[in-house]
């Protein structure tokens, strides 16, 4: 029942996360486990579960109570060396890994893939109580898209190629793609499996060895998943997953000299202390960042999908997506209608346990995160914006804040230029195409944007027309794995998923042979 009612809903979001995960039919029948327990709670290094060389742990908090879940191991910058130690040693050449072939390397992804799909039910409640997102999210959105992402990436390892090369003169030469070498790998809280797998799998695939540092509020699903490397046979040092907070832990792996790369998922603050810190060391950099994406309704949309995919765009997640839709222009014509239905929209979300079936809306990740939400919701209300739902946190329990919407929120307001990572919809509105552009497009940031519109022509145009890494047209939020996805601008440098991302993580050797006997 579970899944066919959130099929259905994921199916009218046109979300299309769970493309090529294994078919519903063939999962068991699905048993809910509220109190999922915690098994791993110690640092991942080399294939085995070690404390903290300090010995010292860290609280790990239920966003839907403010409860302590437990503690898990916190890692200095010794562990750290440690770790990078392991991935080092797992990388030297003639090592295990280093003489593997290509396609076996594919093979662990799938290994590693079949396990997640066995312990989906498991992995979605751990994420569920640790992160707070619906159930029937991390069942049926990013367990399934994990699957996927892994499953695309083990089918990369022997299909990239080089290339021979016309130089002149007597010489063959041609050019290898090879690993870059130690990768540093740093994820946020907001879709700890997700980006824990966007990470994985181009680091595996084109046979570098990683470090991963977990967020500090959402350690539990990969610390599981590292039990899971090690029972698909991957050799020890080539994923080591750590817990830790970021100015110490995160910070000295930036910092390690043998890291040759390193690849972040955060803030635009953090991403571009990484990218000096990095460029220190000449480290090859991939930042994912933040965004303020616009979302633009031209009048001859379908509204119904305009409306429905709009609050999907904003709302999703908790508010808490990098490419959340949080500027919403709506064109004069139909703006009234737009804002009437988008209100009585927001109205019906459904906040609460996120283990209910019924919850569209679970907390937000931490204290620290509502408090920003409502500073930034009290400054749109200072600002003259116009606030029609919501306002508040919900409840004194938990880290719960109300679906907001604000209309008639003007360009230069702080609620339409910063991020504000939560439940709260901007409306604004425009009359023409060129100011539309114009007005979208003033931002620092660049990460995605979304045209609805019945007018191909049109949304090419201004698909063509807007500085974003990924443009939606009459959808939002497609993932599939096979598609690139990074900002423009102060969004971040690089691509994550898709074949893109495999350039960032191998270099090109070109090597070049003198023919000395001659036949022509
Ligand atoms: P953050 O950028 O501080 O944390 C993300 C990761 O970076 C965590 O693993 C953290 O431990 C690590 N980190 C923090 N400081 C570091 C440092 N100096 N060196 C190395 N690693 C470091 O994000 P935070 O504080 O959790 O959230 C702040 C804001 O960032 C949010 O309100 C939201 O606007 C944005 N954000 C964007 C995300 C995205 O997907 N692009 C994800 C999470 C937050
Ligand atoms: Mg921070």
């Amino acid at each position: 029942m579970l899944s066919k009612l959130v099929s259905k809903q994921i199916i009218n979001h046109g979300l299309r996360l769970t493309t090529r995960a294994a078919s519903a039919s063939a999962q068991p029948k699905l048993v809910i486990d509220r109190k999922p327990p915690v098994k791993f709670q110690k640092l991942f290094i080399n294939n085995e579960f070690v404390d903290a060389s300090s010995g010292s742990t860290f609280e790990v908090i239920n966003p839907a109570t403010g409860d302590v879940i437990t503690e898990v191991a916190d890692a200095s910058e010794k562990d750290v060396d440690r770790a990078v130690k392991a991935a080092k040693d797992a990388f030297r050449l003639g090592s295990e890994w280093r003489r593997m072939d290509p396609a076996a390397r594919g093979q662990l992804l799938y290994k590693l893939a079949d396990l997640m799909e066995r312990d989906r039910a498991y992995l979605a409640a751990l994420e569920t109580l640790n992160n707070g997102k619906p159930f029937k999210d991390s069942y049926n959105v990013d367990i399934p898209h994990c699957i996927s992402v892994l499953r695309y990436y083990a089918g990369w390892p022997d299909k990239m190629n080089g290339k021979v090369l016309p130089v002149a003169g007597d010489f063959f030469s041609y050019t290898r793609r090879e690993p870059v070498g130690v990768v540093g790998q740093i994820i946020p809280w907001n879709f700890p499996m997700i980006l824990l797998c966007w990470k994985i799998g181009p680091s595996v695939a084109t046979g570098c060895t990683t470090v991963i540092k977990l967020d500090e509020h959402t350690p539990l699903t990969g610390l599981y998943t590292a039990k899971l490397i090690e029972e698909a046979g991957f050799p020890p040092g080539v994923v080591n997953i750590i817990s830790g907070d970021g100015p110490h832990c995160g910070a000295s792996l930036v910092k390690h000299p043998d890291v040759h790369k390193i690849s972040f998922t955060g803030s635009t603050q953090v991403g571009k202390l990484i990218g000096i810190e990095a460029a220190k060391l000449v480290k090859r950099t991939t930042l994912e960042l933040g965004g303020k994406s616009p979302n633009i309704v031209f009048a001859d949309c379908d509204l119904d999908t305009a409306v429905e995919m709009s609050h999907f765009a904003l709302f999703f997640n908790q508010g808490q997506c990098c490419c959340a839709g949080s500027r919403t222009y709506v064109e004069e014509k139909i703006y009234d209608e737009f804002v009437q239905r988008s209100i009585e929209r927001t109205k019906r979300r459904k906040v609460g346990d996120p283990f209910d079936e019924s919850t569209e809306q679970g907390p937000q990740i931490s204290h620290e995160q509502m408090d920003k939400i409502i500073d930034l919701i009290e400054s749109g209300k200072k600002n003259g914006a116009k606030l029609l739902v919501g306002g508040k946190r919900e409840g004194d329990k938990g880290f719960f804040v109300q679906p907001t919407l604000f209309a008639d929120v003007e360009d230069d307001h702080r609620i339409a230029r910063e991020e504000i990572f939560g439940p709260v919809m901007q409306i604004l509105k425009f009359k023409t195409v060129e100011e539309v552009i114009e007005r979208a497009n003033d931002s620092d940031y660049g990460l995605a944007a979304s045209v609805f519109s019945k007018d191909l022509d049109k949304s090419i145009v201004v698909s063509n027309g807007l500085r974003a890494g990924s443009v939606w047209v009459n959808t939002y939020d497609n993932f599939d794995p096979v598609a690139p996805f990074g900002g423009f601008k102060q969004s971040g440098l690089g691509r994550e998923k898709s074949e893109y991302s495999l350039d960032s993580y191998s270099e090109t050797k070109c090597v070049t042979i003198k023919i000395s006997q001659r036949n022509s």
